[in-house]
């Protein structure tokens, strides 16, 4: 491809920028000695098998065998060009960065449309957010938002806006800034009922909420109605909340509100607060609590699950004290259990309270406060919510409960908190707590027969994979020779010296470690110091090969290197170059002779000579 960054802007961006920052958005890594671990981004697994090394700047996974430095992993993660992580790079590390990417590589249309849909939110959020807070129009709006306690200063923050009542400003304002019509369309911020092209603002009358990407871009709206007041349509069953429609640049199955704002605090303290309501992550969010998010009002989908899992290991459910609240969290508790990534709780509210009013009825201190100290385990939420759904008066229930309960202790994990809700059990149903540790038994002896079936079915079953563990790979001597001696290569200027000076006309066997030493070499020239294997990568560019050097990288050999390792080194594969050398030669010959050429067999039998004394010489 044509497209040209200066080749420093490109090293400044690397340089800049710590591969560990840019990775983190991704993936939850931890510290495990020189390294840092986490879930490989590209593939489901049970086990951490993905690294990131600070002091070399690449990543790799010794499970499904990627690596690269951080331009190849945002182009990876992202599905996106060179330059394009390039840019995206700069944009993380905040180097400014003027590239006439145009110019060069031409953006998809889609990638444009996706553009216009964001440019025409983000001037649609100045202009409701305008009307909210300097006009007349406004008024009602930000006084019933004020009573509910919305500073000014929380209204900017979340550039709350007003839609007007008249349907047809927002296309006036907006047409004044030279929006293409289809893309005012394609927006979802118009309904296409009117009859001569004029766009109606679907969210007329109402305040507005931007919905933003994990970016901080508006994507989308959603419009909370006045209370109150008439509807402006005449149907009166008009939704409280209105949401956009999907759009290319919206998806609820994707989209957590406020993902970009709760972020730090989410990675910074490894937790999430998953609210039911939008209120309710404002609210927190003013009262502290930054590090909230909600779902759209829809059960948790798995996408933003693992939008979480990149980020936190416990999730505390905050959803409203009624009966739906309950039952919401009964479900999200389902959906997070599933494969046992995430430490749960459940923050318990007052029937017919949302976190909203919680905060409004007690103050920001006593629910910072409550949200810390009051959570309830799982465990314990689950007998409420059993004990809710039963008459405990009676007997038949009672006995049912109880059996449920045991049953569900088979799935805590800590032995100390097995023992204590066991005695709790107990004691409110005035039992012998052996009885219940008899029952438990029996239930824990089932849950390990089926896990054996589950896990012996698991392994009948073929396993397709296009994965190849890289791990276990197999070297033979020479292999693991040429390995070593491409890492001394990365690493030690003398590495170079002693082999150029014990030899001057050296040849890898393997053909990809010969093409890897010919590009570092030409590289090396280049930048005129060795170890920059970051930068290496991307001189390499072709992605196997690019495998291949981290998986060299990742060796780690200790930092003395000595003379003497070159030249074994060099002594193992020369002998085994000249061994196959001598096997070809072997073969030719007696092509040749079965061919009846004489003259070629001869000529042959002369090299054949020649080899097997060089061979002897290694040897001596
Ligand atoms: P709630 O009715 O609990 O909203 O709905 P809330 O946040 O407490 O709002 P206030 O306090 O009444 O102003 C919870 C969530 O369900 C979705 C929204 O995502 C909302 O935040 N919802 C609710 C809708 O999408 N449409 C609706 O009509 C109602
Ligand atoms: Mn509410």
């Amino acid at each position: 491809m044509a497209t040209r960054v200066p080749e420093e802007t490109i090293n400044k961006i690397r340089t800049e920028t710590n591969i560990v920052d840019v990775v983190s958005q991704y993936v939850q890594l931890k510290k495990r000695g020189k390294n840092y671990f986490g879930f490989c981004p590209f593939h489901d697994e049970r086990t951490p098998s993905f690294s990131v090394t600070d002091e070399k700047q690449i990543f790799h996974c010794f499970s499904c065998g990627r690596g690269g430095n951080v331009f190849s992993f945002l182009m990876e993660v992202e599905g996106i060009g060179f330059i394009e992580a390039v840019q995206k790079t700069a944009e993380i590390a905040e180097i400014p960065l003027d590239l006439q990417l145009n110019d060069s590589e031409p953006r998809s249309p889609l990638h444009n449309k996706k553009e216009q849909l964001i440019a025409i939110h983000e001037a649609a959020v100045a202009f409701y957010h305008q009307v909210l807070m300097n006009t007349v129009t406004g008024e009602g709006a930000l006084a019933y938002l004020k009573q509910r306690g919305f500073t000014e200063e929380l209204l900017k923050e979340f550039q709350v806006g007003f839609s007007p009542p008249n349907k047809l400003t927002t296309q006036q304002i907006l047409a004044k800034q030279n929006f293409n019509h289809e893309a005012l369309q394609e927006s979802g911020i118009f309904t296409d009922r009117s009859e001569n092209g004029e766009l109606l603002d679907r969210f007329a009358a109402r305040i507005m909420f931007p919905l933003r990407d994990e970016k901080g871009r508006t994507v989308a709206f959603s419009g909370r109605m006045l209370p109150n007041e008439e509807p402006v349509q005449s149907d009166y069953h008009e939704a409280k909340y209105l949401n956009s429609p999907e759009t290319i640049i919206f998806s609820k199955r994707n989209f957590l509100f406020n993902l970009d704002k709760a972020r730090k605090e989410m990675r910074k303290t490894s937790e999430v607060i998953l609210f039911e309501g939008y209120m309710d992550v404002i609210s927190a969010f003013q009262a502290g609590v930054t590090n909230g998010v909600a779902s759209m009002g829809t059960s948790l989908t798995d996408e933003q699950i693992r939008m979480m899992n990149k980020l936190v290991d416990s999730v505390v459910i905050s959803y409203d004290g009624d009966r739906a609240g309950i039952e919401a969290t009964k479900k999200a508790i389902d959906l997070l259990q599933v494969g046992n990534r995430f430490d749960l709780s459940v923050f318990p509210l007052p029937p017919g309270m949302d976190p909203d009013d919680y905060i409004q009825a007690k103050g920001a201190e006593a629910f910072r406060h409550a949200i810390t100290t009051q959570r309830e385990t799982i465990f314990h939420f689950q007998g409420r919510y059993l004990r809710s759904q039963i008459n405990m008066d009676s007997e038949k229930d009672r006995i049912h409960y109880l059996e449920q309960m045991v049953k569900l202790l088979v799935k805590v994990d800590s032995i100390i908190e097995r023992e204590m809700y066991l005695n709790e059990l107990a004691q409110d149903f005035d039992m012998d707590a052996n009885v219940l540790k008899k029952q438990l038994q029996e239930y824990q002896k089932d849950h390990l027969k089926n896990q054996t079936k589950e896990r012996k079915q698991a392994k009948e079953e073929p396993i397709v994979t296009t994965i190849q563990p890289s791990v276990k790979k197999k070297y033979n001597l020479v292999e693991v020779s040429e390995r070593q001696l491409l890492y001394r290569l990365f690493h030690h200027e003398e590495a170079w010296s002693y082999l150029r000076e014990l030899s001057p006309d050296f040849h890898f066997t393997d053909e990809t470690h010969q093409t890897i030493y010919m590009l570092y070499d030409a590289f090396h020239d280049e930048m005129e110091e060795v170890g920059h294997i970051d930068a290496f990568l991307d001189w390499v560019k072709d992605v196997k090969l690019i495998e291949k050097v981290i998986e060299i990288e990742m060796i780690d050999l200790q930092a003395d290197l000595s003379p003497q390792e070159i030249t074994d080194l060099i002594g193992v594969i020369g002998s085994q170059s000249l061994h196959t050398r001598i096997q070809q030669k072997k073969n030719a010959i007696k092509e040749a002779n079965r061919d009846q050429d004489k003259e070629r067999a001869k000529q042959l039998l002369e090299e054949y000579i020649v080899l097997t004394r060089e061979l002897k010489q290694t040897k001596q």
